[in-house]
């Protein structure tokens, strides 16, 4: 792969590992990110473990002031395509603060395509998510299956994956993918990158690993009253790393298209663990203890959902390798030696 590829978000907890990947094949990436949720450190941790060309420009995607800036530099760098990953991407706040959801979320989308295409770059894979599909599907879940999300950080995922859509639709030039990643987890294994989230963790991970550090006292298992094997919610655990290769592998699939396309792809392993599976896992991978309560359940979750991995494997010949002890371990390496993540 020798490629330029415009990575928005790639300071941020996946963007790292996705530009690790490419640089590591050789490509040229220009990344253009915020830094709201993310730490320039980060950048050079990307160096560190990818020698290559990399360049930060700390724009705001959604800022109209900032789009003749993203626009010039993207079509100087001239580029083959990009990863769209910028956004803003926390449930509870997206249910409190829709009104800026949808214009960060989408606004930022629609400068990007506008700079792809002044840039002549007509090739686009962008960071959905598995919440698209909501709880009405059976297991495991297919990328036909009937998308209805919960909330609206959701529903902005599903919007722009329709926008991507039109946008093909009307220009046969534009090749698209929509990746509805599962549940990313774990670290890449040097323990120098990882996710750096700020405050209270939302997700399950992270919160395990904090408690694990002894950061936080004690963690909240939502629910264990679902229709499950032992009643706690079940997810389709994802390596960081193997999703980082899911993206290498999308632009590959993209680079061979001679025509148009919009694709939905999943991106997981196919297989659910339950939320007690997954401290314990993490329990021996750390050696640590986790103390944990049962709580009530927390609004918007569904039972269990797990991926049909087959199209990904089908299109782009990749998939997931990496085991749930895998990604307690690396995740351990990277919260043990970042405590306080790129501040430490
Ligand atoms: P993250 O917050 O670590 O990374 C997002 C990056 O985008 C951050 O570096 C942030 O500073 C940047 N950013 C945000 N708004 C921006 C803007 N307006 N202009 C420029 N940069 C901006 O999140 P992540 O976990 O790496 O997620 C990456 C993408 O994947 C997001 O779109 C997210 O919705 C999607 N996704 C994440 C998960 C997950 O569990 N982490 C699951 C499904 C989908
Ligand atoms: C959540 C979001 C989803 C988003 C994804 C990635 C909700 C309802 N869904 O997915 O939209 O795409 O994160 O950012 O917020 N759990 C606990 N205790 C905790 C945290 C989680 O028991 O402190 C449980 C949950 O109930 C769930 C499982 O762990 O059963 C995984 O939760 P989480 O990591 O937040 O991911 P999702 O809920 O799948």
């Amino acid at each position: 792969m020798t490629k330029r590829i415009v990575v928005t978000g790639g300071a941020g907890y996946i963007g790292s590992h996705v530009c690790v990947e490419l640089l590591s094949r050789g490509a040229a990436l220009l990344v253009i990110d915020n830094l709201a949720n993310s730490h320039p450190e980060a950048i050079n941790r990307i160096s560190e473990l990818a020698p290559g060309d990399i360049r930060l420009i700390e724009r705001d995607l959604a800022n109209p002031a900032h789009k003749d800036d993203i626009v010039s530099a993207v079509r100087e760098f001239h580029p083959d395509g990009a990863i769209h990953l910028a956004g803003l991407k926390a449930v509870g706040e997206s249910v409190a603060e829709p009104a800026m959801y949808y214009r960060i979320n989408l606004g930022a989308t629609l400068t990007l395509v506008e700079a792809l295409e002044a840039a002549n770059a007509r090739s686009l894979v962008f960071s959905s998510s598995a919440t698209v599909y909501g709880d009405e599907n059976a297991n495991p879940v297919s990328e036909t299956g009937r998308t209805a999300p919960a909330n609206p950080y959701g529903r902005t995922k599903l919007f722009i994956e329709e926008m991507l859509k039109d946008i093909a639709r009307a220009d046969s030039r534009w090749r698209t993918v929509n990746l509805r990643y599962f549940n990313p987890v774990g670290a890449h294994p040097s323990g120098r990158i990882g996710e750096d989230p700020n405050g209270i963790p939302n997700n399950l991970f992270p919160f395990i690993a904090q408690v694990a550090v002894c950061k936080r006292k004690t963690l909240s298992v939502f629910g264990d009253d679902y229709p499950t094997r032992d009643g706690t919610g079940v997810r389709d655990y994802i390596h960081v790393c193997d999703l980082a290769r899911g993206h290498a592998a999308a632009l590959d699939y993209l680079d061979k298209q001679t025509t148009g396309c919009a694709l939905d792809v999943n991106l997981g392993t196919g297989t659910g663990y339950s939320v007690l599976e997954a401290i314990a896992a993490f329990k021996r991978a750390s050696n640590r203890d986790i103390p944990f309560s049962i709580a009530p359940r927390r609004e918007g979750d569904v039972a269990e959902i797990y991926a049909d991995a087959d199209r990904a494997k089908k299109l782009f010949d990749w998939r997931a390798d990496k085991s749930l002890e895998a990604m307690c371990a690396d995740h351990w390496r990277w919260q043990s030696q970042n405590p306080d993540g790129y501040k430490s």
